[in-house]
């Protein structure tokens, strides 16, 4: 069953179409070029769902085609509490996956039953202790703003993960998206709560020594995910699979979301894509400034990027989103970062610098969506 917030691309009743799947995302990475790889993320779903056999037919191939896992700066495979089994996470560690991210949401019972999901908080506290056991570096997922959660809520939540002691968090305040049950349900979003509750979230997550690093993730120190800082920053990166993105040579692409569309294209040796999309001139610095900006640290600001977006730098500042730091010296170029209060409103911050960026056409694209 899929959870009530998610969206992201999942199958029901398909389990019979695993292997031929599993084949298919080996066989896409033969349609391009030999890469180097230095880390892998098997993730944006739930890999787990896959058989402890199939998993390691999937990792092993992946290593046959980018070199042992455990030779990688990082290879991580999410996972959920119910599909985390002895024998997949095995699986996992015979071949060479060192990072696990783990679905919990929430440690309340009541409110995993509210978000859909079939868990418990033992069962997840059983899976964390196995999974540690085999020596995986451990991340936890959270999740902010769920319907009937309290800030009490959010606090036991932080201390029962805390007493578990995970070298990552990564905390997401509830999005409420298209075609989901919380949307059919009307969920409706309190920002004020959102922001005592990342409040509380950055107080309590700095006395306990994780340091917040980007909008939505905490790590001990050297504990950051490198595969997706890689994204931050720009890094190009073979997305496999379907509904997977990727980007080469400068071109982001997205792959088929739909299953039969996705197999049948790589079994005739085609590439999945279904769009793909160079960036250039405003559309390439903004992305650049968008991505970057989620890091907390922020990034140098250069002159083109203050050229191409000066109106929208000088409201966000002025509204206090955004803070230029530093730069004071001839040589060197400020740091523009989000301020705390634009950590809350990060996404209306990321909206300015993407396409369209004429107000008019903004307009258009929101009317007739
Ligand atoms: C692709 S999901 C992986 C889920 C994980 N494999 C599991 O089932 O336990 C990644 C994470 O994104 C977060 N997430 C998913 N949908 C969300 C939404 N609508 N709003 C906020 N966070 C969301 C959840 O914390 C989730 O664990």
């Amino acid at each position: 069953m899929k959870c009530f917030y998610c969206d992201f691309t999942a199958f029901s009743g398909q389990n019979a179409a695993a292997d031929r799947y599993v084949a298919a995302v080996l066989a896409e990475a033969d349609l391009y070029p030999k890469t180097a790889v230095d880390t892998l993320y098997v993730g944006g779903g739930t890999p787990t769902e896959l058989s402890a056999s199939q998993l390691t037919a999937l990792l092993g191939g992946l290593a046959s085609r980018f070199g042992p896992l455990s030779a990688l700066r990082e290879a991580t495979v999410e996972a959920s509490p119910e599909s985390a089994s002895e024998d997949r996470l095995d699986a996992l560690a015979d071949a060479g996956v060192g990072r696990l991210s783990l679905g919990l949401q929430t440690a309340s019972d009541r409110l995993l039953k509210t978000v859909g999901r079939s868990h418990t908080f033992s069962d997840f506290k059983r899976v964390f202790r196995s999974a540690r056991r085999r020596g995986f570096s451990l991340n936890v997922d959270l999740m902010q703003g769920l319907p009937g959660q309290s800030l009490k809520d959010v606090g036991a939540d932080l201390d029962a993960v805390l007493g578990l002691d995970p070298d990552h968090l990564s905390i997401y305040t509830l999005q409420v998206e298209d075609r989901t049950l919380f949307a059919k349900r009307e969920v409706e979003l309190d920002p004020d709560f959102a922001r005592d509750a990342m409040d509380e979230t950055l107080g309590r997550l700095a006395a306990a020594g994780f340091r917040h690093y980007e909008v939505s993730n905490w790590a001990k120190p050297g504990r950051e995910a490198v595969h997706n800082v890689g994204y931050w920053i720009d890094r190009p990166g073979l997305g496999l699979g379907c509904g997977a993105s990727g980007y080469l040579d400068g071109v982001r692409y997205e792959n088929e979301d739909r299953l039969k569309n996705y197999l049948e294209a790589v079994e005739r040796g085609r590439r999945p894509v279904f769009s793909a999309e160079r960036l250039e001139g405003k559309a390439r610095l903004g992305e650049t400034l968008m991505l970057r900006l989620r890091l907390v640290e922020g990034l140098s600001l250069t002159p083109q990027m203050q050229l191409a977006f000066r109106p929208e730098l000088d409201a966000l500042t002025a509204r206090g989103l955004l803070e230029l730091v530093g730069g004071g010296c001839s040589e060197c170029l400020p740091t523009l970062r989000l301020t705390r209060e634009g950590l809350f409103l990060a996404n209306e911050v990321f909206r300015e610098f993407v396409p369209p960026f004429d107000e008019h056409d903004r307009r258009q694209t929101r009317e007739t969506k």
